[in-house]
Order: C-alpha cells, then sequence, then structure tokens
C-alpha cells in the first residue's frame, strides 16, 4: 500500500525493548536525530516479561573469560569467539550505564548488587530487580528516560518492509500504524540508518513464554529485503514454563531458572530428581540439557509435565524473592509454598535472527540489528540463560556508535529524496489471521522440542499449502486477507515458519537446542557451521 504520509529522521529504530531504547537513547545522546516506532505500547515487547535478570561479570572474582566459557560451552560450539568477547568483555561497564540511566537492581543492606545463578553459570552473576522482574524494571527505567529526553516515538506502529533508495541502501521503512492521530494508516518514515529491534519469533509455535507481539516481524521484513538471516533452526525451549494444560495455547508464565539457581528441585512423577547425575550442574545444566532431561522423563513416565519442587523456600522467600511467579502460580490454582509446581518445556528465544556483525551491521547497508531479532553469534547452538538483556544492552551501544562514526565521516547519506518500497511489489497474499493457529499447530507438532526428518517434511508441507492456498485465492479471485495487523502478523509467521523449518531440516544433527531423534549426536565434521539464508527478492 501507498505510503499515505511521511516523517523524516536519521534513525528510526524498531521496536522498544532493552535493545531497541537503548539504541534509541544513544543515539539521540550522539546527537543523531531518532525516532523510535513500535507495534503496540513502548513497554509491550519481551523485555517487560525477563525474570531471571542481567548476566555479567560483576561479582567478586568473577572475570568476563569465566563468563566467556560459560557462553561458549551453552553455545555448542557455534558461538562467534570474537562477538563473545565484545558481550563479556563490554557487559559490566554497559550494565553500570543502564543502572546510571535509572535501572534500580537488587542490593544488598551493603549496597552491593545481588547476583543469583542460572543454568549453565558456574558462577552467581545474574543481576536481577524487583525480585523477579527484572525486565519490567528495565523497561520502566529505559521508557522513563526515552520520555525525559523527548525522543520522538510512534506506538501502535506495525513495522511492514524496508525503503531503499536507488543505490540500494536503507532510506527507511513503510508502517501500518492504527489510531494514532496524525500518523494513521500506511505511512513511512524516512531515515538513511534503521535499527531493528524488534525482538523474537516465539508466537510461531503454540505454546510459548513470548507476548503475542513476538511475530517475527522483523526478521520478515529482513527476508523480504535481501537481508541474511542465520541460525533460525537453533529456537530454545526454556525447560519450566507452568504447565497449563496439553491444549495450553498463546503466552504462558514462565518460572524463572533463578528459582533453581536458588536451590529449587526437578523433580518426576514420583518425586525423584532427575537431572542429579547427568550432568555436573546437575539441573543448572545448560538449559537445552535440562529441556531434553525433562522431555526424556516424560516421555519414560508417560506424562505431561515434571516438578519444580521449591516448598523447602518457604512462604517468606517466595514472597521476596519471586513474587511475580508466585501470582502466576497462585492466579492459576497452584501455591508453590505448599505444593509442587507443574513444568514442561515451551518456546522462549531465538538463538538466530537477522546476520550482523560486530557492529549490528546487517548485510543490506544502513540496517541495523540488536536483541533478539538479531544473530550476532553470540549464542552459537543455545544461548547461556540472562545472557540476552546484555546482549541487547551491549550490541545496541556498538550500532548507536556506528551510526555516529558514520555521520562524523560525512557518510550518513542526507534522508532519501526518493525511496522506493522494498520489495517492490507486494511479496506475499497476506494470510487470513485465523492461519495463525494453523501455523502454530503444524510448528508445534513438527519443528517442536524433538525434531525429525518425518516431522519437519510434514511440517514443511503443510506450511506450503497455506502458501499455495493464499497464493491460488490471489490467482483465482484477486483476493487476499484484509489489510491489517492481524494478517500482516500472520503473513510474518508464515515466512519466519518456512524457513526456520528448511532450516531444521538441513542440519542433520542434534546440536544446542535443535534436537533430531534421526540424528541423536552432534556432527562436528559437517556441522560445525552455520545455515544462512536470503532469499531472492526477485520472487520474495
Ligand atoms: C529465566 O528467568 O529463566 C529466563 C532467563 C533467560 O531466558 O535468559
Amino acid at each position: 500500500p501507498a505510503p499515505g504520509w511521511a516523517i523524516t529522521a536519521d534513525v528510526v529504530v524498531v521496536g522498544s525493548g532493552v535493545a531497541g531504547l537503548t539504541a534509541a537513547l544513544r543515539c539521540e545522546a550522539a546527537g543523531l536525530d531518532t525516532v523510535v516506532v513500535t507495534k503496540a505500547r513502548l513497554d509491550d515487547g519481551s523485555t517487560r516479561w525477563a525474570q531471571g535478570g542481567i548476566a555479567a561479570a560483576l561479582g567478586e572474582g568473577d572475570t568476563p573469560e569465566q563468563h566467556r566459557d560459560d557462553t561458549l560451552v551453552a553455545g555448542a560450539g557455534l558461538c562467534d569467539e570474537d562477538a563473545v568477547r565484545l558481550l563479556v568483555t563490554e557487559g559490566p561497564d554497559a550494565v553500570r550505564r543502564l543502572i546510571d540511566t535509572g535501572a534500580r537492581f537488587d542490593e544488598s543492606s551493603e549496597g552491593e548488587l545481588e547476583l543469583t545463578r542460572e543454568g549453565g553459570h558456574h558462577r552467581r552473576r545474574i543481576a536481577h530487580a524487583g525480585g523477579d522482574a527484572t525486565g519490567a524494571e528495565i523497561s520502566r527505567a529505559l521508557v522513563e528516560a526515552v520520555r525525559a529526553r523527548g525522543l520522538r516515538t510512534v506506538e501502535n506502529a506495525l513495522v511492514l518492509d524496508l525503503l531503499t533508495d536507488a543505490d540500494g541502501r536503507t532510506a527507511g521503512v513503510t508502517l501500518h500504524v492504527m489510531g494514532e492521530g496524525r500518523h494513521d494508516g500506511v505511512g513511512a518514515v524516512h531515515a538513511p540508518a534503521v535499527v531493528l529491534a524488534t525482538g523474537g519469533m516465539g508466537q510461531v509455535f503454540s505454546a510459548t513464554t513470548n507476548p503475542s507481539v513476538s511475530t517475527g516481524d522483523g526478521v520478515a521484513l529482513a527476508l523480504r529485503a535481501g537481508a541474511e538471516v542465520s541460525d533460525l533452526e537453533f529456537v530454545q525451549f526454556h525447560p519450566t514454563v507452568l504447565f497449563l494444560g496439553p491444549e495450553a495455547e498463546g503466552q504462558q508464565p514462565l518460572v524463572s531458572e533463578a528459582v533453581r539457581g536458588e536451590g529449587a528441585h526437578l523433580v518426576d512423577a514420583d518425586g525423584v530428581r532427575f537431572m542429579t547425575g547427568q550432568h555436573e550442574l546437575g539441573e543448572l545444566a545448560p538449559r537445552d540439557i535440562v529441556a531434553k532431561g525433562i522431555m526424556r522423563r516424560m516421555r519414560e513416565q508417560g506424562t505431561e509435565h515434571m516438578y519444580l519442587d521449591a516448598r523447602h523456600f518457604g512462604a517468606q522467600m517466595w514472597e521476596q524473592r519471586f513474587p511475580t511467579i508466585l501470582a502466576a502460580c497462585r492466579a492459576h490454582g497452584i501455591d508453590p509454598v505448599t505444593e509442587p509446581v507443574p513444568v514442561a518445556p515451551a518456546a522462549h528465544y531465538a538463538s538466530g535472527g537477522v546476520r550482523t556483525d560486530d557492529h549490528g551491521r546487517t548485510t543490506v547497508p544502513g540496517l541495523y540489528a540488536c536483541g533478539e531479532v538479531a544473530c550476532t553469534g553470540v549464542h552459537g547452538a543455545n544461548r547461556l540463560a540472562s545472557n540476552s538483556l546484555l546482549e541487547g544492552l551491549v550490541y545496541a551501544e556498538r550500532i548507536a556508535a556506528d551510526i555516529a562514526e558514520v555521520r562524523d565521516a560525512g557518510g550518513l547519506p542526507a534522508r532519501a529524496a526518493q525511496p522506493v518500497a522494498h520489495p517492490e511489489q507486494p511479496a506475499h497474499p497476506l494470510l487470513a489471521p485465523e492461519a495463525r493457529f494453523a501455523i502454530q499447530r503444524i510448528m508445534t507438532n513438527g519443528a517442536g522440542v524433538l525434531r525429525s526428518a518425518a516431522s519437519l517434511d510434514a511440517a514443511a508441507a503443510a506450511l506450503d499449502r497455506l502458501d499455495t492456498d493464499a497464493r491460488d485465492a490471489l490467482d483465482e479471485n484477486g483476493k487476499t486477507a484484509e489489510p491489517g495487523v492481524d494478517s500482516w502478523e500472520t503473513t510474518n509467521l508464515l515466512y519466519v515458519a518456512r524457513v526456520l523449518v528448511a532450516a531444521a531440516r538441513l542440519r542433520e544433527e542434534t546440536r544446542g537446542c535443535h534436537w533430531r531423534e534421526d540424528h541423536a549426536e552432534r556432527d562436528d565434521t559437517d556441522w560445525r557451521r552455520h545455515i544462512v539464508v536470503r532469499l531472492n527478492t526477485d520472487r520474495a
């Protein structure tokens, strides 16, 4: 659709989690005219839901090298070591700057940061806020800072496509905005630098910890724009999500790894601690190992969930340390103070995404990505717990520094006079919103925690049918779904689901959070490499 309105800026940041708002604040501080656009309200993304915390070598005796080692082990041979080095060495100061921006972390009575443990960490190095409401506090502080600095923001703005200039350089984005006064309907922000910070794609599965806005919009945009996307097969399933029944769909309540970090036990239907002896870290093994341990024991016992037992915490500790989780459990009729909590794995985090370099640059000039939408290389095949908020912070700062440097060198083109939509033609007929549930079920059944060639083939065929049906309807009746946020989101979900399944079919091994029943071993001879996808944009 042709844009009905346009605003201009030096930088448009798409998304308002820790990555987006940090990028925006740092760009503004560098004197760049910056606009933030976000799909719902400023604090509606995934950051707000983060519980456990933010990992950095801040504790006595801890070092960036130890943090690096734990990150590399979790990443199962596929981390980019330079990217990890930047993350762990710049991380501690980035957290201190976040504190300077206004985020208040939990402290001891002596004023020291309180640090907890999570899966895969050999040390206490995870700073938290409000007990288990770390993301909410970070979001509050950043939103307040953005408002205090008077940054321009456009809410309820779903990003559609990248705009480029005649030389193929980034020139802005098109947006579909709902009910925001002057900027209502389809419009555009014209800017020579675009920072994608749109978060993840958990909604591609039926049950996920992600909010409903996590529909892979940034990865879909990047694919349509011809950018490279990498590692999409590595979807992390969080081991301990509150189990609300086999039919539960949409966002599910997380039970943070920090609960295990503080001493909770994972037990099976007979009350036996089944992770003991499976890994030197037991229940605090890296997340993929715990998720697999749970799934195996569920199969052996023919049950749909395991239990997290932290009755020994007592009421006071539950109330002070984990108030959010306690309230969520009680809202569903489970009292963790007196009974074990039923838990099962659910989709949690996209370790892959839009491929970037150490400055957050994608393969399209002027297009940057940070946070969950990006694949910087720090997560490899399986993200280490609580590295994601840190990655959002560190790489957002690196992006702002890069854009400012480009500007200082005179390399930020004047705002493009005649941006053209990219792709020039609508890439795909819009899907009806109802298809969202079909996609989620196909993905959960075929490309969930445990995958095989047969399950992935079935998923690919079913996704292809949705695609063909939409194209046939367009050819035969000129009909497509009504344009709107729901139909665009559903179309984006199909885009990313198809690429994810294609990558998962190719990767015939088990590594990190990619678990193939039919290729149960890690294969370092053939598969210590990445699957990088770039769509042929002539035919997106
Ligand atoms: C959690 O609190 O368990 C989630 C932490 C993370 O995903 O990094």
